[in-house]
Order: C-alpha cells, then structure tokens, then sequence
C-alpha cells in the first residue's frame, strides 16, 4: 500500500517558503548562452523557483545514436541551482530525435488503416517498439547517471503527457500477451467479447490484431480492451525508465504530466504510481464554462492525489495556438486561473512556457516572457502574480476532500462513447459536468475519481467501510461493476444519498448489456425496471417535484418503479405517465434515478433537493463569482468586471470585479 506521504509539501517546506512554486517550462537548448543569463534574471524577477527543463531536448542530448552532449545540461541546472531555483529535470523520450526513425523505421507509429506518422513534429515513437524502448532507456541511464542527487533536481519529470499510440504488429503481439495473462486461454476472450456475433470468433490468441480499419463498427469489447491496454503500455514506458530513476535514488520524486480527463489514460489505474500528480489545463479564455470545467478537472487531480498538494505543470499564461481561433487570457484572467488551481490543491504553478519560441510550431503560443520581451504587460502581469503567489496563506493547507463523491469511471467513459449506440447527446463528459453545476455555482467542494477509491476498501466479508461521503454522484454510469453495486447499497443504507444519471447500469466490464431490466442490480438499488432507452425525436414535457413542469431532450428510458417512488414522470409523447425522476428510501438513505436528459434548471432544482437531503445547502453565488475552499481559508474569484457581494466568513464581503478576496474561515 503506497504511503500517502504529501511530498510536494515536504518540498516547499524543505525550500522555506510561503508560497507555492512558480515556474514554467524551460527550453534553453532553443536559445544561445547570452539569452541563458538574461532569462536568470527576469526568472528572479518573476519569483520563479520551479522550472521544468529537457522536455523535447533528446536530438541536443544525443545527436547520434549513443554520443551525448550533456555539458550544457550541466550548464543550465548549475545556473538554475546558483538563483536557488528547483528543477523538475524531463527524461526527453516524448519526441525522438530523427535517426531513431531512420534507424528503426519501426519504432514510428501506425495508424489504424497502416498510415505511418514520421517525424518533423513531435511525438512520433511507438510504445511497443522495441527500439524505442532500449533508446528510452538508454537516454534516460545516461541522464540518471550524470544527474541523480544533483543539488538542482527536485523532481523528474518522465515523458511528456503519455497520449501515444499505434496498430502496428509490435503493438499486435504485445496486445496478444496482455490478453494471455488478461484472459488465460481463448475461450475466455471469446466469451467476454461475444465473438459469436459476427463470426468474430478467434481460433487462438495469435489471430487477435488491434483495432485496424475494418468495413463496419468493430466489437466494442475489443475496442475497450485495446484502450485499457494502450493504457497499460503507456504505463509500463512510465514505469519502465521510473524505475531507472528509483534504482540509482530511491528518494527521487518522479511524476509525469497528466492531462485532467484524457482518453488514452486511465489515470485511474496510474495514481498511485506518481510521487506526485501533476496535470496540464488550457482553459479557453474565450469561454465562459471553461471555468467550470477547470474547477472539475482540479478535483479531480485532487481526489486521484488523494487530497495531497499536486502540480499545475502546465497552462498559458496568455493565448494558446492550437485552437482555431486564440483569444489570449487577460492578465487578471491568468491571475484568476492560477489561483483557481493553488486554492484547489496546486502547490506549483507552471506553465508553458517561459520564454515564447522564436522559431518552430509552437513559435505563435504565448510564454511568459513574449516575443516583445520584458518591457510588455505580459511579463509585468507575471511578475506581479509571482509576487502575490509566493505570499499565499494557502500553501500550507491541506486540500482536503470533500462530502461529496462523483463517479468517474475512464472505463465507462470509454465503453460510452464508441460507436453504435443510442444516441451521441448522452456524454459521459458533458453529463459530469452538468451534474457539477449546481455544486460548482454553490460552491461546493466535489471530489471526482474511480469508483475503486469506493470499494477497493471494502473488507474480505464485503462490508466497505464506511466512506467519508454524505453524497455520491454517477452522473453517467454506463459501464457498471457488481461490485460496486454493493458498496453502495452499504453506502445508502447507512444513510447516504445516491443520485444516478441516465443510462447507467447498461453493459458489463466487456461491454455485454446487462440483462433484465436491473441495470446490473444498479436499477434494483434504485427501486426501478428498465425496460428500454428511448432517444428522443423532440423534447418532451414532465412534470413533478411541487407539480414543477420541466422539458425533457433528446433522451429518456422506459422505466418503471418497483419500489421506489416517482417524483417526475412524462406528460406528453408516447411515454407519458412513464416515471422520469424517482426515489427510493433504504435504510438510512435514499437513491434517486433521473431517467432522461434535463434542462439545466430542472437538473439543478432536483440535485439541490437531492443535496439538502444530506444537508448540503447549493444555494447559487452571484453569477460570475467563484468560491473555493481550502483547509482554513476560503477564495472567492469574480470573473465579472462588476463587483460582487459574497458571504465569506459569516460577512458579507464585496469582491472587486477581476479580482479575488481569500479569508480565514476556520472550520
Ligand atoms: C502541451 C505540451 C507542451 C506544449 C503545450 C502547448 O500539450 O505538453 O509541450 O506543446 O501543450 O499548449
């Protein structure tokens, strides 16, 4: 059982500062030695104390195959150690230089109809490619050699954003041998991906290929399986060179970026595996919701640290280049979002990246320090920020969880969103953060993860422990285990409220429907039968809670009660009569199945009646304002250019538009 050890703090209190890190992404191989000692200084200026450096300096490291130029490595971490400035030190193997491709063409990955992806951007390695590995590994010997224990590297940084993969044969057998030790024999496969459908059914593991081009939908359960192994593979590169690191110091803190909810990476599956969790987030200044869906993916970092400091590694502070159309932040929107993630747990605040590129694909992305140079707002705004950074009270405070839990299941996100299904409107995504609204326009801390951090605690007799929860939420439980099931009919018979979005309880871990109306036992829980999906032609109307009536769209289920009660039922359409939103009381608790897609409004009214049946009032802030707590102190961000009046700390305090106010709120 790994130690929850919060190292990121033991860092920051090892270094004797207040505040959390600040820093970028540093890529001093892009300039000459003259620009190195200019950045020291506008680096001090800016507060910075945290730089991450060598992400994408493989071909400056080893410019051929096993010669090495490190001298200028040594250069930068002693410049960086002499400003007192940690370093989060890259094992460069994210992009390969090209004459690993021209030696070993098959270390370039495939797409699924054959295509290879060559170089001249980034990224272009194939996880299951023998030669890529040894070359990883070898790279990363010679940097681990040289660097482990030097007084500059705080942290190694593995990698960069693991999101890599490819259908070719290196990748078929190492699909085959996951399977093996997966299934044991080929039967067992043939019978968790239903084979017989199709004339699918495999004479031996070796007929198994990864998922290719094929004349129609493919089997979703092989769909499933090839993800959860491209994120295995991806883990093992992780782990792979981690090890490396851990060999020679076995104190190192090693991490790799994550990238909040991301396909290719069940970080469910990868948390316990990082010293410390470390997530990239480019909100879209541009967008208003951006800000909700930023509050969620940092509860989410939060809950998969389980509740330990993490590390912002990177974001904009102005415009990004990738989208189609890049409105830069604002410096008080920079300013906003960077104590968004401090006050939600991040106790380094990076980006990408300090000096803007002058050259290559990214030379249009913002940086701290643009292309104009110092004397422009942009830098002063960091500065300012570095400052006020380094002063924060919240550093110190744990992050905390919260009484509320949201379901986030990456495997049931994954099996939702294949093809062939109901419908597109149901989003695993879109529906966790319509179920977070109401709790975000509250202010209502959620913690959001796998559905193990709730059963893999149960005890040998299947009695789970009871869990720190008042509240749990599966906004979208598509995939569902059993086991799951009985934690949380422990959950709700001990008195926890349970709320459960459309279309959950629908297949098994090898995407087989569950069948019988039960929902795998999930609809049972709920006092409900299912006795089919019914996407909808046009809303429908429904009436309910206090006689409210509300819209219905796009999507509903036949469903009947058994022993719950209906709180909402249809009124109009083929369906009418039929239940929407029902209760059932058990035990202590109660379960709620909401049975449709809600307007927003009617979703909120019924999350805030599910809410104060646990005692959590979701009472909505001034519009614009954000409110965060963490450990002592409470944050309210006004994103509006008008100011606003909150109640923080039992007054009412008005918070100046663009601005933010942080309070001692003692528990
Ligand atoms: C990230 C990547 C960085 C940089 C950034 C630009 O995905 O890790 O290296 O490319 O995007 O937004």
């Amino acid at each position: 059982m790994p130690r929850y050890r919060d190292e990121l703090s033991h860092l920051r209190d090892r270094r004797g500062t207040r505040g959390p890190f600040f820093g970028a992404d540093y890529n001093p191989e892009q300039w000459p030695r003259d620009v190195h000692a200019e950045d020291l200084d506008l680096m001090d200026r800016a507060h910075i104390d945290f730089v991450t450096v060598g992400v994408f300096s493989w071909a400056r490291l080893e410019p051929e195959p096993g010669r090495f130029d490190l001298e200028w490595l040594d250069l930068v971490l002693g410049d960086l150690h002499s400003r007192g400035i940690s370093v989060d030190l890259a094992l460069p193997v994210a992009s390969p230089p090209p004459w690993l491709g021209v030696l070993h063409p098959d270390s370039l990955p495939r797409t699924r109809s054959g295509t290879t992806l060559w170089w001249g951007s980034r990224n272009q390695f194939n996880p299951s490619s023998p030669a890529y590995r040894e070359a990883a590994r070898r790279i990363t010997e010679v940097l681990v050699d040289r660097y482990a224990g030097h007084p500059a590297v705080a942290m190694w940084h593995v990698g960069n954003e693991y999101g890599q993969l490819s259908h070719d044969e290196h990748t078929a057998r190492a699909f085959r041998t996951w399977l093996r030790r997966r299934y044991g024999d080929i039967d067992a496969l043939n019978q968790a991906w239903g084979t017989t459908v199709w004339s699918l059914w495999l004479r031996d593991f070796e007929d198994v290929i990864p998922p290719r081009d094929t004349p129609y939908l493919v089997n979703p359960a092989l769909e499933l399986d090839f993800a959860r192994f491209v994120s295995d593979e991806l883990l093992d590169c992780y782990l792979e060179l981690a090890r490396i690191i851990r060999g020679t110091d076995p104190d190192a803190l090693v991490t790799t970026n994550f990238m909040g909810f991301f396909p290719l990476a069940d970080y469910g599956g990868w948390m316990d595996h990082v010293d410390v969790v470390a997530d990239d987030h480019y909100t879209d200044p541009a967008d208003p919701a951006t800000r909700l869906t930023a509050s969620l993916t940092h509860s989410y970092l939060r809950t998969l640290g389980r509740a330990r400091s993490w590390v912002l590694m990177e974001q904009a502070a102005g415009a990004v280049n990738w989208r189609p159309h890049n409105v830069p932040k604002t410096a008080a929107q920079n300013r906003l979002d960077s104590w968004r993630a401090h006050a939600h747990g991040a106790d380094a605040i990076s980006y990408f990246q300090f000096r803007q590129a002058a050259s290559g694909p990214e030379a249009f992305h913002s940086a701290l320090v643009p292309h104009a140079g110092a004397d422009t707002a942009r830098y002063r705004a960091v500065v300012e920020l570095g400052r006020e950074l380094a002063t924060s009270s919240l550093a110190g405070q744990a992050p905390g969880s919260s009484r509320v839990f949201f379901v986030h299941d990456w495997e049931s996100w994954r099996a939702g969103t294949g093809r062939g299904r109901v419908t597109d409107a149901l989003d695993p995504i879109a529906q966790n953060e319509a179920y977070y609204a109401p709790f975000f326009h509250a202010g209502q801390k959620v913690d959001i993860g796998p559905s193990t951090l709730l059963t893999d605690q149960a005890e040998p007799s299947g009695t789970a422990p009871e869990t720190p929860y008042d509240l749990v939420v599966l906004p979208h439980q598509f995939l569902l285990r059993p086991e799951l099931v009985t934690a949380l009919e422990q959950f709700v018979r001990r008195g926890g409220q349970l709320l459960i979005g459309p279309h959950s309880g629908v297949v098994d871990q090898h995407v087989r429907a569950h069948l019988g109306g039960t929902g795998g036992g999930l609809l049972e829980l709920a006092g409900i039968f299912r006795e089919e999906p019914w996407p909808l032609a046009a809303p429908v109307a429904a009436a309910g809670i206090d006689d409210a009536s509300m819209q219905v769209h796009s999507f509903v289920e036949v469903l009947r009660t058994t022993t719950a009660q209906a709180r909402c039922s249809l009124t109009e359409g083929p369906l009418a009569g039929r239940p929407l939103i029902t209760r059932r009381e058990l035990g202590e608790g109660a379960v709620w199945y909401v049975g449709g897609l809600l307007e927003q409004g009617a979703l909120q009214a019924v999350i805030s009646a599910v809410a104060a049946g646990s005692g959590i009032d979701l009472a909505p802030l001034p519009d614009e304002v954000e409110l965060i707590r963490r450990g002592d102190w409470v944050i309210a961000l006004n994103h509006g250019r008008e100011s606003a009046r909150v109640r923080l700390g039992g007054r009412d305090i008005e918070v100046a538009g663009e601005d933010l106010v942080i309070r001692r709120e003692p528990r």
